[in-house]
């Protein structure tokens, strides 16, 4: 008897006192926001995510919110017949996410919300900027990607994401938020975002998969290391308040390099859509024990040097808590 109980107390110890602490506040939980009202449906190929119109996505937040989480992450998906070469459903002054960023503040004034800031999802081509003869055009991407984060700022939006990889994106937002008198609104740069087979279930949730050629004109080579370190410091050059490494689980050794060059620097990772279903599934089919295997996954990231997990396993996460108490 006497020895189980000090076994047991010898676990408390040990968990209170382990190096890598993971806790609700790391998490921010993504959502997809569709135009229309009572819809809430089911992503086919993406356990436990779903496209919400803006009034079921409050009531969803209620149960983040409740549950702990206090961050969410917003991506807009729009019809194809809203898409145009130039994505401009993304940055109308009566876009998707800027009115789900008004009705979401309306509610939760509390709650920390980051907006995607991409063209994919709204150009009917796909690609995240501005195309011209096949070919991405940098600097001309850049002013509908500053005219989309003043949008989301205007709206509420506490954290602009860009994502779009383009050269200056942060430096160009910074100003056009300035120049709006947004000062308070924080960025988010998707600073060392990878070319990945691991957003796929992503790119059918937000119909953004590229309608030619591949992404890997802007997004980063993943056998380049040294270059995020590159990309991390423009970003903070350009004063982006957090940098995030995209994927994360395969990208381990690229946070803890940024981590080591940037000790004080907010980082943020994103464990991403095929990442995420790599672990469902493979709990699905018996070969690992889900939440054991998300909480070590989810703890090695934060251990590699994160601040900011960006997770579609948060809320399963904050439950697990629940019912652990
Ligand atoms: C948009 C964007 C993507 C993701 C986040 N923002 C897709 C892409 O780059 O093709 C992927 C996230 C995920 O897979 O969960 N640029």
């Amino acid at each position: 008897m006497e020895r189980l109980r000090s076994s047991r107390e010898n676990q408390v110890i040990r968990d209170r006192f382990a190096e890598t602490q993971l806790s609700v506040g790391n998490f921010v939980y993504p959502y997809f926001v569709v135009n229309g009202s009572s819809i809430r449906h089911a992503i086919t190929g993406f356990d436990g995510v779903f496209h919400f119109s803006i009034d079921r996505l409050c009531d969803d937040i209620a149960e983040t919110c409740e549950l702990g989480i206090t961050a969410i992450l917003l991506f807009g998906v729009v019809e194809s017949n809203e898409k145009d070469m130039l994505g401009s459903a993304a940055y109308r002054d009566d876009a998707l996410i800027a009115r789900a960023v008004t009705a979401v503040k309306n509610r939760f004034p509390q709650l920390t919300v980051m907006t995607d800031v991409c063209l994919c999802g709204y150009t009917d081509h796909g690609h995240c900027g501005v195309v011209r003869d096949g070919i991405i055009i940098n600097d001309e991407t850049l002013p509908h990607l500053s005219r989309m984060a003043v949008t989301h700022a205007r709206a509420g939006a506490d954290v602009v994401a860009p994502s779009a990889m383009m050269d200056g994106q942060v430096q160009a937002i910074r100003n056009a938020l300035m120049v709006a008198g947004q000062n308070e609104t924080k960025i988010m740069g998707y600073s060392a975002k990878y070319a990945s087979s691991f957003y796929g279930p992503f790119r059918t949730a937000a119909s953004s998969a590229p309608a030619f050629g591949d992404r890997r004109t802007y997004q980063m080579d993943y056998r380049n290391g040294a270059e995020a370190i590159a990309e991390v410091r423009a970003d903070i050059a350009e004063r982006a308040d957090i940098v995030m490494v995209k994927p994360a689980h395969a990208y381990l050794d690229v946070i803890q390099r940024i981590r080591s060059a940037y000790p004080q620097q907010t980082i943020a990772a994103y464990h991403v859509s095929g990442e995420y279903m790599l672990l469902k599934n493979a709990a699905k089919n018996g070969l690992c024990d889900e939440r054991a295997a998300f909480m070590e996954v989810s703890t090695a990231i934060k251990r590699a040097g994160t601040d900011i997990i960006i997770s579609y396993w948060a809320k399963e996460y904050a439950r697990m808590l629940r019912e652990a108490v």
